[in-house]
Parts: structure tokens; sequence; C-alpha cells
């Protein structure tokens, strides 16, 4: 009897974080996988998925499913991602672009138009972009899982389903956005428990309607979502909101395959995410820039070195405003913006010494706190290698959530240009290519990466983080810590960083990220702001040359990693 119940408490109670330490483990490593997710029972399902033989992309699916849950204001069902997936038997690169995009009653002048909210493209149903998450995990799963769909999918609904132990970063967002939360009445009902409460660090968290509709996913797989009474809750939701998505907005939407684009970075291959995400451009801008300067200071805080990686960022930053947009609707000049000659001669030109000064585009808003998106990465037992990086957008995305369905709904809208001059939420600009367009996928900063080294191809390092723009200053900065500076992945995700985005003009540092301190940039009159800030978060896995799987979550949103 005592047996049976003892059964019955390991099959029905939440599941269990690891009792709390001083300080988790920075670093998760073994012989055979790791994942790196930001919340430790979304890395430990992925772990859970590969020791049951499933692969690495098996894993992803079933992290990013799970991040969903126990991460409800970073990312979920009701978003949209990108993700790098590196094939060992191949050796091959693929990406997968399951970016959100805009319903087909959206227009340029969506809001501009006179009458409307300021915030209407972060706030509200017409700040919802149509949702490319579950097609996207289940196009991935299609290609390439081993598990069956169910397996993958089933973690994530056991979690909502009995509950999970309210995290760090969640309890967090909960205290900062409590009053906010309280106006946005389905949002605020799913989240809420029954006294009225939301739930504070290790108390559970119930998401029984979420998890009724990971079960119907799991059952009827993608299309349950996308036609049916899941689509028709999600229409009405976004509706009621003032909001334009259709059911023929949802049963159109599908991801894109997409050629990873392809660089190199002392002696590596690099393969990151192409448009419409900027990250990869970006990331692979600022690394010719920086590889071709052969007098760069070794130390990674060095001044001189923080003060050429930020001119090259800032010219990086400044191109993605300019020409970035989605490729099926503007030109991106691809070969020109990363043409070796062309970043060498940019090279040749910086002067850490002489700060540029951008044009004036009027009053720039600061970044928000970060909080939405994750980014997860995985490298399996064949050496086979998931980056993938998901997002509702900012904390709780648009605030819209449908009350039958507990899915919250994105506000990827934002990431366009939607008010011509003006920053977007992140403080960042952005031009014409990037305005709004029935079906177009707005531009993004993630950075889902994967770095193969040596003869025998292998994933040394697979990277990416959430944070909006910091999420490509933050890859590169622990791409540089652990190709330059020889840095595990723990210490390369917690060290301080860095951040520059060209506008608004001025350098975020974390506390020890330049020698000399904030002074040896104001020297040369950049504006410094000085953190406690928020630096997005960063997840890293490396695969080391005797085979050992080494994995890291970014301390920053207290992540933890998992191995076997
Ligand atoms: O795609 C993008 O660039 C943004 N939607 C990412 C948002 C994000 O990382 C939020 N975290 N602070």
């Amino acid at each position: 009897m005592t047996g049976v119940l003892l059964l019955l408490a390991l099959v029905v109670a939440p599941p269990q974080v690891p009792a709390a330490t001083a300080a988790p483990a920075l670093e998760a490593e073994g012989r055979q996988g790791v994942v790196a997710a930001d919340h430790v029972l979304a890395s430990q399902i992925g772990v859970d998925v590969l020791k049951a033989g499933g692969d690495a992309v098996d894993a992803a699916v079933a992290t990013a499913l799970a991040l969903g849950v126990v991460n409800p204001q970073s990312s979920g069902i009701g978003g949209g991602g990108f993700a790098v997936v590196w094939r060992a038997k191949e050796r091959r690169a693929y990406a997968l672009d399951f970016r959100e995009v805009a319903p087909a009653a959206a227009t340029p002048d969506t809001f501009t138009r006179k009458g409307l909210a300021p915030d209407a493209s972060r706030f509200g149903g017409l700040a919802v972009a149509v949702p490319g998450e579950v097609a996207g995990l289940a196009e991935l799963h299609r290609r390439w899982g081993t598990r069956k769909w169910a397996e993958v999918i089933a973690p994530a609904a056991d979690l909502a389903e009995r509950g999970f132990p309210c995290g760090e970063e969640l309890s967090s967002v909960f205290d900062r956005m409590g009053s906010t939360l309280a106006t946005a009445m389905h949002l605020d009902a799913l989240l809420r428990r029954e006294d009225g409460t939301l739930p504070r660090v290790g108390e559970t968290v119930l998401l029984p309607r979420l998890a009724r509709t990971l079960r119907a996913i799991e059952q009827g797989g993608p299309r349950a979502f996308y036609e049916g009474p899941i689509a028709e809750a999600l229409v009405k939701a976004v509706r009621a909101a003032g909001g334009r998505l259709s059911a023929d907005d949802l049963k159109a939407y599908k991801p894109k395959a997409r050629k990873p684009l392809r660089g190199s970075f002392r002696g590596r291959t690099i393969y990151t995410m192409p448009p419409p995400s900027s990250g990869g451009v970006a990331l692979l801008q600022v690394l010719g820039m920086l590889e071709a300067l052969k007098d760069l200071p070794r130390e990674a805080t060095d001044g001189q070195r923080v003060g050429l990686t930020i001119e090259a960022v800032k010219h990086a930053f400044a191109d993605r405003a300019h020409w970035l947009g989605d490729p099926a609707f503007t030109r991106v000049p691809l070969d020109d913006l990363l043409d070796g000659k062309a970043l060498r001669a940019k090279a040749a030109a910086l002067d850490h010494l002489r700060r540029l000064e951008p044009a004036a585009y009027g009053v720039i808003a600061p970044p928000p706190s970060d909080s939405g998106t994750s980014h997860l990465s995985v490298i399996d037992a064949a050496g086979n290698a998931v980056a993938l990086t998901t997002t509702i957008n900012t904390p709780f995305g648009s605030l819209v959530a449908s009350g039958d369905t507990g899915v919250i709904l994105n506000n990827q809208m934002d990431d366009f240009t939607t008010r011509p001059g003006q920053p977007n939420s992140f403080g960042l600009m952005q031009s014409e290519r990037n305005a709004v367009a029935p079906g177009k996928r707005p531009l993004s900063s993630m950075t889902p990466t994967i770095v193969i080294e040596g003869s025998r191809q292998r994933p040394a390092l697979v990277l990416g983080g959430s944070g909006g723009p910091r999420i490509i200053t933050g890859t590169l900065q622990v791409l540089l810590n652990v190709l330059d500076h020889e840095q595990s992945p723990g210490p390369a995700v917690a060290a301080p960083r860095y951040h520059h985005q060209w506008l608004p003009d001025e350098v975020r540092i974390e506390p020890g990220a330049v020698a000399g301190g904030p002074e040896a940039l104001e020297k040369v009159g950049h504006k410094v702001d000085v953190g406690p800030l928020h630096f997005g978060a960063v997840q890293a896995a490396a695969l080391r040359k005797g085979g050992l799987r080494v994995g890291a979550s970014d301390p920053r949103k207290h992540g933890q990693a998992a191995a076997y």
C-alpha cells in the first residue's frame, strides 16, 4: 500500500527544482548530452528526452515547449522563434524561421492612425502577430526528430497540468508587473491563484487551460492549434482586444526553411540566423571587423579592445537600422553587408579614441528590462546540435491572453518600424524596409549560432540569448570569451558585459566589463550607463575535444543547464 502511495506521489507530484544552493552550479557537464536553457526544469526535460534516445532536435523541441510553461513571460506557443540545427552525419547546418507574421489585415499605417494609443504596438490586440511557435517546433520535429511527437510535448503538458514551483525569474516579473497584470483581465486570471494572489518563489504554479491546449496539440498535431476550436478562441481573444487576427491568418501560417549564414572566425566556421533576423548579420559583421584588427589587445576587458568592439557594434547596428527587413519584402544586400573587403576597410577606420556622432533621430526610449525571450542550446551524443531562440517579445507579450486556451499572445508587431522615425520598445531605430505589411515578418535580433571546429567538424560552441538588441552583443561577447579568451561556457556567460546599439548613443556596462571602469569610456566621450541593468541572458553549450559536453545558463536569468 505504502509502495502504491509512494508511486502515486511520484507520478502526480509537481517536479522538484534541485535544492537551492547559495550559487547554483554555473556549468553542467557530461559525456553524452547537454541542454542549456534558462530554466533548470526545462534543461532537465531536454536531458531526459536525450536519455530516452531522442536526438538534439527532440530535446530542443521538448525544452522549448517546457520553457513556454515554466517561463510563460518569455516564450510560449503564442510566440515564435528561430533555430539553427547542426546535423553531424551530414556535416551540414540548417536554419528554420518560425517567426510570427503580420496578419493579412495589417497595413503600414496600422500604428500611425489617429486616435490610437501610443503603445498600441506593444499592448493589446493590434500588437499580436500570427504565432509561429507550434508550426516551427512541429516542423523541426518532423524533419529531424526521432521520438514520437507525443513524447516531446507531454513533459510540457505535464508541467502545466501538475504544476511546477514558481522560479525566481517568473516571481521577479510578477513583482515588477503585478499592477500591470491586474489591468490585463484574461492574462491575470490565468496566472492568479484561487485566493487572488500571484505565486511566489517555490510556490506551485498551475496552468490547467494551457495544459488542455498542449494536450490537444499532443493528440492532434500542429493543426489542432492553427484550425478548429483553439484557433477560434485565439482569434476571438485578439479581436476582443482590438486586433485583426483572423482564422485565415492562422490557417495560412508556415515556417520557412532558410539557408543559414556562414562565416568564419579564427579558423572556425560559424553558422547563424539570416534575415528576417538581424542577429546573424550583425554578429558576422562585428567578427569580421575584429578579425581584421591584427593588433586587437588580447585581454577581454582592455579599454582599447572594448572601445574598438563598441565601434564595430555601432557600425553593425547602424547597418541593421538602415538595411534590414524581411527578405520576402525588401532586398537585403547581404553580400555587401558581409563582404570581407568592406568589413576590413571599416575595421581599418575604427578608432576607439574617436566616437562617431550618430544622426539625430529624436527622442529615444530606453530599452525595457529583460524577461521576454528564451534561448536554449543542445548537443547530443552523436554531435548533433541545436541553437534555438523563442519569444513572445516583451514580458507576457501583448498582455492579451486567450482565457479559454491559456495561450499568452506575443507583441511581435512592435519589432516592425511601427512609426517612422521613432524607436521601438528596445530603443531600436529601423527603416522603411521593416515597415508593417500583411504577411511580413518583423525584423529580429535573435542570434542562434553554432560554431564548428576542427577537421572532424565538431559543434564546438552552440549559443544565443535573450534581451532584444542585447542578444547580439551578448552572443558576440560570450563567443569571444570562449574563442578568444579560452573561457569555459560558465565563466564566459557570467563575465560582465557591455552593450551599445548605435542609437541611443550610449554604452551600458556591467561593473568589471572594462578595465579602468566607466571613466575609460567616458574619456573618449561616450555616455556611459552603469548596471545593475538588464543585459539579456545567454545560454551556451560546448563540445570539447575529448568529447566532454559543457553547458551554462546565464545566472542573470537564474537559469541552469543539465547534462549526462
Ligand atoms: O526578435 C527580437 O529581436 C525581439 N522580439 C526579442 C525580444 C527579447 O529578447 C525580449 N527580451 N528582453
